[in-house]
């Protein structure tokens, strides 16, 4: 499933091969995608929505849709949603449309509002398609990032023959998951802790918190991407797993410890994300812990610090930790940076409502010895490709400038 956890949207413009992407739709969701689609106008001349509704379970929605007002879905959130927005067909007027920014319709308003991947499969006449407008626009889209998956040449709808088909599903969904896929962590192995743990009190009380593992696991995925062996020592979480990860599932600070103690020796990057207790109940009662008084004290020890104790034992190997704080982020997680000598803290603000702990999205600063960099509010999703990608260059970085030293005293 290379597309597991994908949030693909698949917008559908006015041509004949359109019908060709109901069938990419299908494929997107064998890869293990969540796939949403819109469609222009035009489009909607040659499939119905209701095909596509009924592939993709969700409602479909064209440009003059009222039905978005009501179901309070706008163009802004569906381009949110989306990891990648796939535009399948992409005919030559969409294409010119979105490499002039023109936002006179519910597809085209979506691309210009785009933070995520922008992929066009054009499909057109081959005239169309060599024509100077038409290249001269698809130049300016590559410049900016959009990704352009064929056409293919062959026989074409009109009966010419040329360059101008669309790619067939499967070819589309290779380029896809290609679209998610780079090598900067290639052969690396990481670990990651991720999500709360759970402090027993009595066989049937515990201390915990609202960690629901969702940033954690979207730096897994990340570094799956970038193509990492991954083990997540995950406390408790509803999340789906990835059969391309390798989970060590734990409960308390002291399993967790004791697992990144064993996965850590021959790792070569270590993030920690997970919210862990800072203190466990000294002793756990062997019975249920009967009311009497009006107060209870409870005794908590300190639990040892995974990350601290792993970067201790472990000095050469990069190590990042997550600071949760609730205010004065930067200092706060400054601080923590250099009390266990990281060589970089992801600081999240938390106690805002919609973002943080146990929310889809995050807003974070990667803060490292000699910069800070902020991410606005994003999908983690999002966030974690950044992040990865942001480690991965720090890791390039030091690795050249352990060589300059190298060769310098030889
Ligand atoms: O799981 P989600 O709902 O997606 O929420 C994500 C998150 C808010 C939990 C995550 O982004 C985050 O900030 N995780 C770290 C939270 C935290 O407990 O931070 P801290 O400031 O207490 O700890 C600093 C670092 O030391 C962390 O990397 C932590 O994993 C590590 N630590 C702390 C204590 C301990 N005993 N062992 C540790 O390894």
């Amino acid at each position: 499933m290379k597309l597991a956890n994908k949030h693909i949207l698949v917008a559908v413009s006015g041509g004949i091969a359109a019908y060709k992407s109901a069938e990419f739709v299908r494929a997107l969701q064998r890869a293990g995608a969540q796939v949403r689609v819109v469609m222009t106008e035009s489009a909607t001349r040659f499939i119905t929505p209701l095909t596509f509704q009924a592939l993709s379970g969700y409602p479909v929605h064209t440009s003059d849709d009222a039905s978005f007002d009501k179901a309070g879905v706008d163009h802004i959130a569906l381009s949110r949603w989306s990891d990648a927005i796939i535009i399948a067909p992409a005919t030559a007027n969409i294409i010119a449309k979105i490499s002039n920014g023109v936002a006179d319709s519910f597809v085209s308003s979506l691309c210009l509002a785009h933070q995520s991947s922008l992929a066009i499969a054009p499909a057109m006449n081959q005239a169309m398609w060599n024509n100077s407008a038409t290249q001269q626009n698809i130049t300016t889209l590559k410049e900016r990032g959009v990704k352009v998956f064929g056409p293919a040449q062959g026989i074409q709808a009109c009966g010419e023959t040329g360059e101008g088909r669309m790619l067939e599903p499967d070819d589309l969904v290779h380029h896809c998951i290609a679209l998610f896929a780079n090598h900067s962590l290639s052969a690396k192995k990481v670990v990651i802790t991720a999500g709360p743990t759970v402090e027993p009190i009595d066989p049937v009380r515990f201390i915990s918190n609202r960690s629901s593992g969702k940033m954690g696991y979207a730096i897994a995925g990340a570094a799956l991407e970038a193509g990492a062996h991954v083990t997540v020592i995950s406390g408790p979480t509803h999340l789906q797993e990835n059969e391309r990860i390798n989970y060590v599932h734990v409960e308390t600070a002291q399993q967790m410890y004791a697992a990144a103690k064993e996965h850590c020796i021959d790792a070569d990057l270590f993030i920690a994300a997970a919210a862990v207790a800072d203190y466990e109940p000294t002793n756990i009662a062997d019975q249920k812990i009967k009311k009497k008084d009006d107060t209870l004290s409870i005794q908590l020890s300190r639990t040892p610090d995974t990350l601290k104790e792993i970067k201790l034992s472990h000095p050469s190997l990069f190590c990042i930790g997550f600071a949760a704080e609730t205010e004065n982020l930067i200092q706060h997680a400054s601080e923590k940076l250099r009390q266990k000598s990281l060589n970089m803290i992801i600081a999240n603000q938390v106690g805002l409502s919609n973002q943080g702990f146990n929310s889809d999205f995050n807003a974070v600063e990667i803060i490292s010895s000699d910069s800070t960099i902020s991410l606005p509010r994003a999908r983690k999703s999002e966030l974690a490709r950044l992040i990865i990608k942001n480690i991965a260059d720090q890791l390039k970085k030091e690795a050249s400038q352990t060589n300059v030293t190298y060769l310098q005293s030889k």
